[in-house]
Formats: structure tokens, C-alpha cells, sequence
């Protein structure tokens, strides 16, 4: 079951996430340094075979789109959960969704997604904070100090609420023109805050949230040409100037009058030759069969040929939902079945296609196991946890099993597992310990500080 969060309008509060790496590196000498930690894999894609999975193996993460109005629907949940490992709220974070009238934020839409996310121990990237579009009304209508206020107060409120949990924020969203001249488009904070106001965001920004990597995000931005060069000088000059900025988004929006350019892995390449991380962010390809597949294919290994290209993320789950459905351009088709271009995909991560995951944690099953949580001690104020894992019907050589954290309480150590974070969810895998005869147990403990209620909710232990 999922925490419900409870949250304040405007955010405040310690973020979950910062008190559980906090509180564990204050303990290094029970397990492990902070670095150490951070350095952990963070994802916990459920078999191989998955686009997630198979990214993770190659030290990135493969994310999605999502719309919170299709969480409920059986097959687009389940095939979010198996295939992805990191999620994109499609509209929900933007500003009109947000701060509908000025100082009046509205979460829930988005943390019905974020929710869903860490439950899964997903990563979530951040999209958007400053964009020229879906912005409400009384934004475009401040006079210059106003919006100077009420743009930092919005980038303040949003990344506060979401602190911990969001590990690359789109801080500005397609700032630049389209065609030849590198111009910055036209907006409300262009108009009346002047060139001034990316770089003002992005200090914003990192003194809201530091651990969360900065991102610049755009389109038609894809290959080397005009607005490309225009982004990749503002970056160069942030970097110079020591302006924080951590990764650059490319939107990779394609379709017959926008193919993936043959420039594409350089042009990420030289992003990433200016020290930050690239991340292509809203993938989708239109077309059909073999000469989508191939154009996957290619766009996945541009990414894999650049160590910092840290990760891909699609924009959307059918193509049923996608924003341009007419052209099927998204890698599973309106009944979910996998594309060719999904085979592609997975095949140039180095998966497996054709091969059906394993679906985690029937006891009996060949392969799985099983995790059981009990209270092992308590006392004013904590505890001490205790998971039991037990093998199915076949013997496993490792298991992984996450546990989600209440917001209000700290991990401070872990022992007989391998911790790792994201946001209050512990993925603990098996150290020593992962070899289990079939319907044999073993078990890890864990204690926690910042009160005795609620248990921690135990997810489904994975075994291979
Ligand atoms: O939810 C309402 C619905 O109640 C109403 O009946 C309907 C009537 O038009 O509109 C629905 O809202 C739409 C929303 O998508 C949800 O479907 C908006 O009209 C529509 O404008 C909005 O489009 C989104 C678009 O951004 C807005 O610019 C797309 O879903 C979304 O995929 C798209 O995403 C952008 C990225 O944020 C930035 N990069 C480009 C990308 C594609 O345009």
C-alpha cells in the first residue's frame, strides 16, 4: 500500500528523502558513508527484460510520461510499473496546475503520481518551473518586480514541496526560438525580466532544493544548428560564470518533417564535453514498424554512446495517450502490446525482447520470494525492524525488497542488507546472504528513529 502523504500548502517541512540519506550517513560507521550511498543504484526495475531493468544495468534510468486521470486503469499502471523506472507528471507540475491563482498551490493531481512513483521505488524527474505556456493567466499580467516575486516564490513553493523526491528538475522549459536567429522567445519573463531571468531561476532554484540536478530543457535542439548553438552558449557561459546548471534536456520530439538528426549523438556529446549531464526527456518518434524501430534503436544508442547522457525518458505509455496520437509514435500500441520499436529499444539496452518478465513474489513460483515484516524491538520514540525473506519453490541466489518509510521517521542503520534510497522508499538487497535453499528464510534488520507508528510498509521482494 502507498503512504498517504500529508502535505501543507506551500510545501515546508524536512523532505523524506533528505532525512533517510541523512540519517543513514550519520550512522557510516554502522554501514555506510554518504557518498557511498549516493553511489548505490537507486532503481529497482523488477526484471531483466524491462526497458527499466536493462537501463539500469547500463547506469541509467528509463522513464515515462504519465498522466495521474490514467493511474487507474489496470493495463497502463501495470505496464508503467514493469517496463519504467523513472516518471514524468505530463502536465501535472506545470504552473497552471500548480499555482492556479497567485499563492494558491494545488499538489494533489501531481503527488497522486509521485506517490505512485516512490511506491514503485521510481525515480521522478520535475517538469516544469518557468515556461512560457500552460502559464495561468494572472502570471502574464504582473508588471516586471512582481513577476520577478512571483516567479521565485513559485520555483521556492514547488521545489520545497517536492524536496527529496525529484532528482532533475526542468527549472526553465524552451526559452529559445525556433529557426535561425538563437533569439530567446518572447514570453512574460523574457519580455519584462530580460535575458537575466533563466540565470535568476536557476539560483533560485539550487538554493531551494541543492540535491536536485538543474536542468535546462528544450526542443528542436536535437542536432547541432542555430538554437542549439544558442543553448549550448548559455550553458557554456553558466558554467563560466558558475551559474547552477547540472544537466540539459533535449525534448527529441521526432517525426518525418523532424527525424532524429545524424548529429544527434554529438550534439549531446558537446553538451556534455561542458560538464553537465544530458538527459533526453520527451522522446516519441512517429511512424510505424522497422523504420520506427530503427530510428529507437539508434536514439537509445546515442544516449548509451555519451557517459552523461544519464537517461531517457518517453512521452507516454500508449500511443493512444500520447499529445500526438495520429502518429503512433510511442513504443507500445493502444492495447499495450509491444512495438517493434519497444524491441528495438530494449535491444540497444542490451536487454532481451520476447522474453516475458518475471512476475515478482508468488510464493510457490520458481524463482521468487516472499517478505514478512515484524517489530523486533521498540522503544519511546523507535524501533528496530525486521524483514524475513523466504524463498518459493526453487532456490535463489539474491533477493531485493522495498520498504516505504513513513515521512515523519529516519533509517539511522541497516544490517545483513545493502541499502539504497529514493525518497522514502529502502530498496535493501541481499549481501552475503542472497543464497537461499527453496522455502529457506533469512532475514535483515533495521532501526529506526522518529517514532513507533506507522510500520513500514513492506513491497514485493524480488528474486533471481
Ligand atoms: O484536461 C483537459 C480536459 O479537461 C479538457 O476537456 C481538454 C480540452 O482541450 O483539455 C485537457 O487538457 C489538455 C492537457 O494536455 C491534458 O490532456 C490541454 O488542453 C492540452 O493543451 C495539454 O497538452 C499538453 C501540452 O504539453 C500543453 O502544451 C500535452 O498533454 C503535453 O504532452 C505537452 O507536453 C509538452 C511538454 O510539456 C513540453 N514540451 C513539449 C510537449 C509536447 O507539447
Amino acid at each position: 500500500m502507498i503512504r498517504k502523504r500529508t502535505r501543507t500548502r506551500g510545501g515546508g517541512g524536512t523532505p523524506a528523502r533528505g532525512r533517510l540519506r541523512a540519517a543513514l550517513g550519520a550512522t557510516t560507521t554502522a554501514l555506510l558513508t554518504v557518498t557511498a550511498l549516493a553511489a548505490l543504484p537507486q532503481t529497482t526495475a523488477h526484471a531483466a527484460g524491462t526497458l527499466g531493468a536493462a537501463a539500469a544495468e547500463q547506469g541509467r534510468y528509463f522513464g515515462a510520461a504519465v498522466a495521474a486521470n490514467h493511474l487507474g486503469e489496470a493495463q497502463y499502471a501495470a505496464t508503467l510499473d514493469r517496463e519504467f523506472n523513472s516518471v514524468t507528471p505530463e502536465n501535472e507540475m506545470k504552473w497552471d496546475a500548480v499555482e492556479p491563482s497567485r499563492g494558491s498551490f494545488s499538489f494533489s493531481r501531481a503527488d497522486q503520481i509521485v506517490d505512485h512513483a516512490r511506491g514503485k521505488g521510481m525515480k521522478v524527474r520535475g517538469h516544469t518551473l518557468v515556461w512560457h505556456s500552460q502559464l495561468p493567466g494572472w502570471v502574464s499580467g504582473l508588471g516586471a518586480s512582481d513577476l520577478r516575486s512571483a516567479m521565485n516564490n513559485h520555483i521556492t513553493q514547488v521545489m520545497t514541496h517536492y524536496k527529496g523526491d525529484i532528482h532533475s528538475w526542468d527549472v526553465v522549459n524552451e526559452a529559445f526560438q525556433d529557426g535561425g536567429s538563437g533569439a530567446r522567445r518572447s514570453s512574460p519573463f523574457q519580455d519584462r525580466l530580460g535575458d537575466g531571468f533563466i540565470e535568476e531561476a536557476f539560483r533560485t532554484a539550487r538554493a531551494t532544493d541543492p540535491a536536485a540536478k538543474l536542468c535546462y530543457n528544450d526542443y528542436n535542439t536535437d542536432g547541432v544548428n542555430a538554437k542549439s548553438n544558442a543553448v549550448y552558449n548559455m550553458v557554456k557561459d553558466f558554467k563560466s560564470r558558475g551559474v547552477p546548471i547540472d544537466c540539459v534536456g533535449f525534448q527529441s520530439h521526432f517525426n518525418p518533417n523532424s527525424p532524429v538528426p545524424s548529429d544527434y549523438r554529438a550534439n549531446l556529446q558537446r553538451f556534455a564535453d561542458l560538464g553537465v549531464d544530458v538527459q533526453i526527456t520527451e522522446l516519441d518518434i512517429e511512424g510505424s514498424g522497422q523504420a520506427q524501430a530503427t530510428n529507437y534503436g539508434n536514439v537509445v544508442r546515442a544516449c548509451l554512446a555519451v557517459s552523461r547522457c544519464t537517461g531517457i525518458t518517453v512521452w507516454g505509455i500508449p500511443d493512444k495517450y500520447s499529445w500526438r496520437s495520429s502518429g503512433t509514435p510511442l513504443l507500445f500500441d493502444d492495447n499495450y502490446n509491444k512495438k517493434p520499436a519497444y524491441d528495438a529499444a530494449l535491444s540497444a539496452l542490451g536487454g532481451t525482447p520476447g522474453e516475458d518478465p518475471e512476475e515478482p513474489g508468488e510464493p510457490g513460483e520458481p524463482g521468487a520470494c516472499t517478505a514478512a515484516y515484524t517489530t523486533a524491538e521498540q522503544w519511546s520514540g523507535g524501533y528496530n525492524g525486521k524483514v524475513t525473506i523466504t524463498a518459493g519453490s526453487t532456490a535463489i541466489s539474491s533477493w531485493s525488497v522495498n520498504l516505504t518509510i513513513a515521512s515523519s521517521q529516519q533509517v539511522v542503520s541497516v544490517w545483513n542488507g545493502s541499502p539504497s534510497t529514493n525518497g522514502n522508499v529502502m530498496t535493501v538487497r541481499s549481501t552475503w546472504n542472497g543464497s537461499l535453499a527453496p522455502g529457506a528464510s533469512t532475514s535483515f534488520g533495521f532501526t529506526v528513529n522518529g517514532g513507533t507508528t506507522p510500520a513500514p510498509q513492506v513491497g514485493t521482494c524480488t528474486a533471481s
